[in-house]
């Protein structure tokens, strides 16, 4: 069909074909065959690919910012090899993590069995997951909303409402402008197509994205020492929101 627009779900998933489109041309970060090949080689030195959560996750459950325990129900957007979804199970939390790339998924999946901790790694879409039962307690992603075009803001926004409960926590970690990431204005990417590696926000930026929750904390992420088996990377936002 030619005519194929009737909705905004049709312009937002037109948008996403275009980008996509340039993401297998200029090798940018896009689809689940470009995760699967940055994956494919687990000893490439990625600060992410440790096996280390999150240490402003690590920091709100332990002062008590963010309850996880035996029942907490989490859902990660872009869980990659699941070093926070192992972290939460590790706690007792009831974890669904999703991620387009079922290379990511599969290292998620050892980690899981290493760590005796049953995690639901699911490959999918974070826009077309519908397996949630109920709304989360939690609602958690480091390094994900960063590499979703600018329209696709509208859907995250709806998929929170439906995804975190009232009184539920939003978590996230981003590219920090100034620090990482690209800066060009949302018009430039859809007149020069791609998304630069992922989109670099400014806290006011973040704030006016996600201003209708309340802000709890947001705050650059803090270095840690070798060992700590914490990551953190000062070039990353880092944020906790309550509904
Ligand atoms: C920078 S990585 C971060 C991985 C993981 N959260 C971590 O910090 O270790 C971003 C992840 O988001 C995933 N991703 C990007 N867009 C996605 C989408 N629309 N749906 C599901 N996963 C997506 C990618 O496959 C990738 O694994």
């Amino acid at each position: 069909m030619n005519r194929s627009i009737q909705t905004v779900e049709d312009v937002l998933t037109l948008l996403d074909a275009l980008f996509e489109e340039r993401a297998d041309r200029w090798t940018d970060r896009g689809g689940a065959a470009w995760w699967d090949r940055f994956y494919a080689d687990r000893g490439r030195g990625v600060p992410f690919f440790a096996d280390a959560p999150e240490e402003s996750l690590v920091g709100w459950v332990d002062a008590g910012d963010l309850p996880v325990g035996p029942g907490t129900r989490v859902l990660e957007l872009g869980c990659g090899p699941g070093r926070n979804a192992v972290w939460l199970a590790r706690r007792g939390a009831h974890v669904d993590a999703l991620d387009l790339s079922e290379e990511a998924l599969a290292w998620g999946r050892e980690r899981a069995a290493e760590a005796g901790v049953d995690v639901r790694f699911v490959r999918s879409d974070i826009f077309a997951w519908s397996g949630g039962e109920e709304p989360y307690d939690l609602v958690l992603d480091s390094g994900c909303f960063h590499h979703l075009p600018p329209h696709r803001r509208i859907s995250y926004r709806a998929l929170l409402e439906r995804s975190v409960r009232p009184g539920g926590s939003f978590a996230l970690t981003c590219f920090a402008a100034g620090a990482m990431g690209c800066e060009d204005p949302d018009e430039a990417l859809y007149r020069d197509g791609g998304l630069g590696g992922g989109l670099a926000y400014s806290a006011q930026e973040l704030r006016a994205t996600f201003g209708w929750l309340t802000e709890i904390e947001l705050r650059r992420m803090r270095a840690q020492p070798e060992g700590s088996g914490l990551f953190g990377e000062p070039f990353l936002w880092t944020g906790l929101f309550r509904r």
